[in-house]
């Protein structure tokens, strides 16, 4: 190995409270973030993770913040985001948020309830605006279909080196589950990952993502 790098990761989901007992969020378990920080440990690098609730415990050696809602991951990686070597973004981020989220219990006085929800910001998307030269961001894009199509256009929108695209509509891969199939993606092209264990996954995402950093057209 070279000289460490620091890598900073989100993972997991974020919660958005509809009142202090309630709130929406979305399957992550946390799964892929973790495997992404313990392959980047065992590469010798250092790493920082800011993390939603966690259904799996981030590794002993990553420094971890601990968040809830996407404007307190926002924050948290924002901080951090400037000294970063590499920034991975494998959190799912709640896109939206309840507007004014109750102070107390909500009675279910009525048969019907309508939240107004207000979109988050979008953290990768900022991010991509103040990248710095040499630092490399890293999206995940969790789609259901079109996966390549609706992935390439958050590579651009979002200002991104890489994609990585995820068919979460499966079972066997995607949210929750210990394997996952994916397109890495970037500019110059795409690898096909097939399916193997997040874990293996991981190091083959950093692999080919650190391999850019010396030849960023390279696509192993
Ligand atoms: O945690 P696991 O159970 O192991 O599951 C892994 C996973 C399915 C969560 C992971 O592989 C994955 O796909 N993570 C990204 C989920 C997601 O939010 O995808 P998206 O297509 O909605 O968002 C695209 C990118 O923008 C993501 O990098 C996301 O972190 C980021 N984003 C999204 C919304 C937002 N408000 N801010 C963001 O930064």
């Amino acid at each position: 190995m070279t000289q460490p790098l620091k890598i900073l990761i989100s993972a997991g989901p974020t919660q958005e409270p509809i009142d202090p007992v309630r709130y929406i969020s979305n399957h992550s378990s946390g799964k892929m973030g973790v495997a992404l920080a313990k392959a980047a440990i065992k590469m010798g690098h250092k790493v920082v993770m800011v993390c939603g609730p966690l259904q799996i415990t981030p590794p002993k050696k990553a420094t971890v913040h601990q968040v809830i809602t996407a404007l307190d991951m926002r924050q948290k990686i924002k901080k951090e985001a400037s000294s970063a070597d590499v920034i991975i973004m494998a959190a799912a981020v709640a896109d939206y948020r309840i507007n004014q989220p109750a102070r107390q219990k909500l009675k279910k006085t009525k048969n019907t309830l309508t939240l107004k929800l207000i979109k988050n910001p979008d953290i990768l998307a900022e991010l991509g605006q103040i990248k710095k030269k040499n630092q490399i961001l890293v999206g995940f894009a969790a789609e259901t279909k079109n996966i390549l199509g609706y992935a390439r256009e958050k590579l651009i929108k979002k200002k991104c080196d890489w994609i990585v695209a995820n068919n979460v509509a499966r079972k066997d891969i995607g949210f929750g589950a210990d394997d996952n199939e994916v397109y890495l993606i970037s500019q110059h092209g795409y690898l096909p990952i097939h399916k193997c264990s997040k874990d293996s996954l991981a190091k083959k995402i950093l692999q080919q993502i650190l391999l850019s950093l010396k030849n960023p057209e390279k696509i192993a």
